[in-house]
Parts: structure tokens; C-alpha cells; sequence
């Protein structure tokens, strides 16, 4: 193995150093939130045999079901993160309001907001699961209320995810580019290993849930009608469908080796505009897939340009490779 490994905290002291008015407090803060997700790497890899796996029998604000990693991963998350210093607040989506940081505490000048286990679905058939977080600034010295959080993703000073995969994977951006690391597990550290992560502009790989296909509206069914007719359709090419039910893994993919994913709007159910939330789904995504030369859209808007109106909003999410998510645009501008 090479000496020239750069870890994390290297790669991030090294790009805070560029700050004139950076403090540190941001290298602690995305320190604990990557501990906390070491120690969800564990939980998640040890499985069964730690007894973590299956249904918590409760629901979570969404009223989904939620499995007891669900509440662990949860748990996780804001012990490692509330008695730092560096956080007004918290968010995240197994929680109804915003989270308080305990009095005893200091209270610091950032937002996490953060899917503690996305793909959760997966965790009983031991497929890729996921953490992702979004951190925002909070004006300092304030008891964060919900209004505080409710920002335009424009405004994210740094977006990531970790992928509990074959390997634990960190994907990362402030804003200058994504980077990609992988956990070195003898040593307990991510190490620098998928630098400027670029997507390709040009693919032939589209995921969709299709059982969801009588719902959708017309530009969605157009485009894939067309990917699906391949070779004799307009688009005169074949397209190889994925459908991995964990956002992370999807974008990851993405970030690969191009691509588009969908969740659109449907009309099954009116009250629900899409099915992923925007504040810690579909924001850190949209920062991190535009980071890296993509673009993210609900069809009609830029997912970045939304003025959220509550933390567990939901939002049709359309992402990936820039010249078939500007295809997409353009089918919803022509319907
Ligand atoms: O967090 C929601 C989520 O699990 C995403 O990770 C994933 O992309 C999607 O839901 C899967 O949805 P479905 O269950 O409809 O396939
Ligand atoms: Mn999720």
C-alpha cells in the first residue's frame, strides 16, 4: 500500500486552511458525523448477529414503518453530534421537530439535517443502505426553530453521504467539486480515493420504480417509453434499466458511470407530490450531483432554487447525467 494516502481529516484541514475565517469548528463537526457513521457502518455490517435487524413495530413521522436500525442509526446520529459545540440544531427524518440541543451544551453556528439509514428497506436482504447529511449555517446564539431550517439548498455549505456497501464509502462536498473515500477498516479511517468525481454527460442507464408506471404523468411516461423502445425508438440506442430502492446506491452509481433516476411526481395519492423529502434527501443529493457537472430537477424546477415549507416536505426528484435530465426538462416545458 501506498504512503501518499491522504485521510479525511487531511483532505478537510487542508481545504479549510484556504478559509480566511475558518475556525475549526467545521473540521469538528463533520468529524463527529463521521464517527457516527463508523459506528453505523459496524451496527449494519455485524447485522444479525447483534440482533439490529427487522421492525421496530413503530412508525416514524412519515408513517412508515420503521426498522430497529432506523431508531439506532437515529440515536447514533445525535449523541455524536449534540454535545459538540458546533450545532444550533438538528433534523432528521425519524423525528417530528427539529431536535434541541440539551441545555448543558453550547450551542454552535451550524444545521445538520440527515436520513439517518436511507434504503432501510433494504437492511433485512443485506443490500447497500445509507447516511445522508445536508449542514447549514445557523446565525449563532439562537434556539433554531423550525423557520431556521427551512432554507433553499442553495444555501448548503456542505452536502454528503455514506454508503454502506461492499465497502464504506464517504461521499463529500463543500461546494468545490465531490470527492469519494473509502473506510479503511483496520485503521478506522476514510482515506481519499475517488477524486473530483465527474459524472458523464451522455448515458443509457435510467432508474425508475416501473411499478409506479400507470401513475406517472405524460413527460415522465414519454421519456421512458422512449428508452424502453431502444434501438427502434426515437432515441435510436439501447437503455439498460437499474432499480436498487436505496437512493444512495443510485446516486452512487450515478456518479460512476452516468445515468438518470427518477422519482416523480404520480398520481396516486394527491396529497403526496413525490415520495423523497427534500431537506435531507433530496437537497444534499441535488448539491452533490450539480458539484459534479449534473443536474437535479423535480421536471419543472431546480430541486436547489425550492423554498421548503416544512422540514419532511416531499418532492418529485429527478437526477443524474445532464443531457437526458435536460431531455426530461424539456418533455415536462413541452406537455
Ligand atoms: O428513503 C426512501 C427510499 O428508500 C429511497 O432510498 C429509495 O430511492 C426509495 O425510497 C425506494 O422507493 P420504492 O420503495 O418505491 O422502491
Ligand atoms: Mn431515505
Amino acid at each position: 500500500m501506498s504512503n501518499q494516502q491522504v485521510t479525511l481529516t487531511q483532505f478537510i484541514i487542508e481545504q479549510q486552511r484556504g478559509l480566511p475565517d475558518a475556525s475549526g469548528t467545521f473540521t469538528l463537526l463533520l468529524n463527529n458525523i463521521v464517527t457516527a457513521c463508523k459506528q453505523i457502518s459496524h451496527r449494519v455490517n455485524c447485522g444479525a448477529l447483534i440482533g439490529v435487524l427487522g421492525s421496530a413495530e413503530s412508525e416514524n413521522v412519515q408513517g412508515e414503518v420503521q426498522k430497529k436500525l432506523d431508531i439506532i442509526t437515529n440515536d447514533i446520529m445525535v449523541k455524536a453530534l449534540d454535545w459538540s459545540g458546533s450545532l444550533g440544531g438538528m433534523a432528521s427524518e425519524e423525528i417530528n421537530d427539529p431536535i434541541k440541543i440539551p441545555k448543558q451544551y453550547p450551542k454552535g453556528k451550524y444545521l445538520v439535517l440527515f436520513d439517518p439509514l436511507d434504503g432501510s428497506s433494504n437492511i433485512d436482504i443485506n443490500m447497500t443502505v445509507g447516511t445522508i447529511f445536508s449542514i447549514l449555517r445557523c446565525r449563532e446564539g439562537i434556539e433554531p426553530e423550525t423557520e431556521d431550517f427551512l432554507r433553499r439548498g442553495t444555501e448548503q455549505v456542505c452536502a454528503g453521504f455514506v454508503l454502506y456497501g461492499p465497502s464504506t464509502m464517504l461521499v463529500l462536498t463543500t461546494g468545490n467539486g465531490v470527492n469519494g473515500f473509502t473506510l479503511d477498516q483496520d485503521v478506522g479511517e476514510f482515506i481519499l480515493t475517488h477524486c473530483n468525481m465527474k459524472i458523464p454527460e451522455e448515458s443509457s442507464e435510467f432508474a425508475i420504480n416501473m411499478s409506479n408506471q400507470r401513475f406517472w404523468e405524460p413527460p415522465v411516461k414519454r421519456y421512458i417509453d422512449e428508452c424502453v423502445a431502444g434501438e427502434d425508438g426515437p432515441r435510436g440506442k439501447n437503455f439498460n434499466m437499474r432499480w436498487v430502492a436505496s437512493l444512495v446506491a443510485e446516486v452512487y452509481r450515478i456518479l460512476n458511470r452516468g445515468g438518470v433516476f427518477l422519482y416523480p411526481h404520480d398520481l396516486r395519492d394527491p396529497s403526496k407530490p413525490g415520495k423523497l423529502r427534500l431537506m435531507y434527501e433530496a437537497n444534499p443529493m441535488a448539491f452533490i450531483i450539480e458539484q459534479a457537472g449534473g443536474l437535479c430537477t423535480t421536471g419543472r424546477e431546480r430541486i436547489l432554487d425550492l423554498k421548503p415549507n416544512s422540514i419532511h416536505q416531499r418532492v418529485p426528484l429527478i437526477l443524474g447525467s445532464k443531457n437526458e435530465v435536460e431531455r426530461i426538462i424539456a418533455y415536462h416545458q413541452q406537455d
